[in-house]
């Protein structure tokens, strides 16, 4: 099959289309996917710059939308259904099984979602990591209808999810992003109001109590800085809920200062906090399918490439500044 292939970490030059790679064997519990559609997230980009360890050679990348070529009786899938997934090849670690920038992929039947046939295969692969990702750490925060919420990075691929997924809770939405997507995130994905980060500062708007948050979503650094402007904007009884990042729009979290303000809310101190760390669930990225055809939630695509073109995916993603996702779309 035709899969792309790194041998060594690096450049965008590492990228390698194969034409010959073995056909994925499936164990018990799994399901042959035929691939249409795959996408780019940031946590490849690190893993293909060598900034995070795992074996080689390797197939990168967590996200697919397929159709299904060989399923056991009992897995409750069967050959031609329409399915999506995250699987745990997104992330790139030792032992870690094969991505999915590729034709076929071995998926566990508990990770795949039964595709609603109004949705379209070539780009729905561009769903399960950052969907299921904002869904996660919104439900960290067990939000209420009518609580507010803040979104940080509002107009990229978690982010711009995360938005509508806040308003189809109910939430009052705030979104911050860059100039040239505040209208966006506010007239198409429907956020109450927007914060421009490069000229407005979202502390001296909404530290007021009856302005303050009662969740913040965040998938960019935790630094000082940053920790103390959101404890200002967030009520007491407030939940932090940080997304684990080290990539894309962000350097990186800082575990021990997170893991310290969990500390101090368990001894009575401070807001809650959840650190997430997305995992594959094929029962939660089927209600996002049934989100998206009920109209709730929409997938913004910023390119469309095939997998030849995956650095070109890559060099995309690596800027930081994506509107919603860069989808690639295999060969058939
Ligand atoms: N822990 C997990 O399981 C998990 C899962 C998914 C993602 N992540 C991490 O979460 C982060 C975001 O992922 P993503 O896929 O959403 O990335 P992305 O799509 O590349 O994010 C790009 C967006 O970030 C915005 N942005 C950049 N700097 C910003 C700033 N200072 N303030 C507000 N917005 C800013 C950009 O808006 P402008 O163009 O307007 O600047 C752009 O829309 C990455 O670090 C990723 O590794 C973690």
């Amino acid at each position: 099959m035709q899969a792309v292939v790194i041998h060594k970490t690096g450049g965008l030059e590492v990228l390698q289309l194969v034409k010959d790679f073995p056909l994925p064997e499936i164990k018990p519990g799994q399901v042959l996917v035929k691939l249409h559609s795959s996408s780019v997230n940031p946590v490849e980009a690190a893993g293909r710059a060598g900034h995070v360890p795992f074996s080689l050679p390797r197939i990168l990348g967590g996200d697919l939308a397929g159709v299904v070529a060989q399923a056991d009786e009992g897995s409750g899938f069967r050959r031609g259904d329409a399915v999506a997934a995250l699987t745990p090849g997104f992330r790139p670690a030792k032992g870690d099984p094969q991505g999915t920038y590729a034709q076929y992929v071995a998926v566990d039947a508990a990770h795949l979602a039964k595709l609603p046939a109004s949705i379209p295969l070539d780009t729905a692969g561009g769903l399960p990591l950052v969907g299921l990702t904002a869904w996660q750490a919104l439900m960290e925060a067990k939000p209420v209808p009518g609580q507010r919420v803040l979104v940080f990075a509002a107009a990229g691929g978690v982010g711009h999810v995360a938005v509508q997924l806040a308003k189809s809770l109910g939430l009052f939405t705030v979104g911050v992003t860059g100039p040239k997507n505040l209208a966006w995130v506010r007239e198409s994905l429907g956020a109450d109001e927007v914060v421009d980060y490069t000229s407005q500062d979202f502390a001296d708007l909404y530290s007021s109590p009856d302005k303050q948050f009662d969740i913040v979503l965040d998938c960019l650094s935790n630094t000082p800085d940053r920790t103390a402007k959101i404890l200002s904007v967030l009520k007491p009884s407030g939940h932090y809920s940080h997304i684990r990042n080290s990539a894309g729009p962000s350097a990186g979290s800082d575990m021990t200062a997170l893991q310290q303000m969990q500390a101090a809310h368990a001894a009575g101190e401070g807001p809650s906090v959840s650190i997430t760390l997305v995992t594959p669930n094929g029962k939660q990225l089927e209600h996002l399918f049934q989100l998206w055809e009920a109209g709730q939630l929409r997938l913004e695509v910023a390119q469309v490439l095939p997998l030849a073109r995956v650095a070109d995916a890559h060099q995309q993603v690596e800027t930081g500044h994506t509107r919603g996702k860069v989808v690639l779309t295999i060969p058939q």
